[in-house]
């Protein structure tokens, strides 16, 4: 595939079928990490594959409360209660690929964005849909959440930056959704 038709033909998916994504797909798909520009080549973004449905259905509904409280201006964590009943940011995807940074490095989320678009690409090359999904302060810091972190040996010093779910697109793949930029000055 060309980069062009990939840059281009990628969209966003939230609605995936029940087909897992293999192991050894996502592996290739995340080979591209190794290319991705990052500053100062300190290679500080630290990679969490998550397919476990608990671990994923808690993060993504911790996500969507978080956000959904931002968005309000509230910025107190939600409580268990409310995440158990949430919906998930991260849809019915298959896999979600969290994305880590240190919380004292100014371009951990730069570094972590860039890759996700990689990621993103190389898996529209693979025909996997994904998202982008933005993290607004940190979908990993309930109580539970701090546990699930330590789980997956991501030390406290890290937070998540970005995540991108995976899956198989379910029904028509999504549209282009019309850009509206200012036009480009030249100067
Ligand atoms: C920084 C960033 C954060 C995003 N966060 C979310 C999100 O929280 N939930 C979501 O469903 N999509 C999210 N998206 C996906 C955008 O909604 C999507 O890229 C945009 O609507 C354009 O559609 P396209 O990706 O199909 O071209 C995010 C994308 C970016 C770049």
């Amino acid at each position: 595939m060309e980069l062009s038709d990939a840059i281009r033909g990628r969209r966003s998916v939230r609605r995936f079928t029940d087909m897992p994504v293999a192991k050894e797909m996502i592996e290739k798909i995340l080979e591209v990490v190794d290319y991705c520009p990052n500053a100062g080549n300190r290679n500080s973004t630290r990679i969490v594959v998550i397919t476990d449905r608990a671990v994923m259905d808690y993060i993504g509904k911790a996500h969507m409360q978080i956000i959904g409280n931002f968005n309000k201006g509230i910025t107190t964590l939600p409580s268990e209660e409310d995440i158990a009943v949430s919906a998930s940011a991260f849809h019915n995807a298959q896999a979600v690929a969290a994305l880590f940074g240190p919380k004292n490095f100014y371009f951990s989320s730069a570094d972590a964005y860039i890759m996700a678009q990689n990621i993103s690409l190389a898996a529209f090359e693979q025909n996997v849909s994904t998202c982008i999904v933005g993290e607004v302060l940190n979908s990993l810091a309930t109580g539970k959440g701090r546990e699930l972190q330590k789980e997956m040996g991501i030390p406290e010093e890290f937070v998540p930056q970005v995540f991108i779910t995976m899956g198989y697109c379910d029904g028509e793949y999504p549209k282009h959704p019309k850009r509206h930029y200012h036009d480009v000055i030249y100067v």
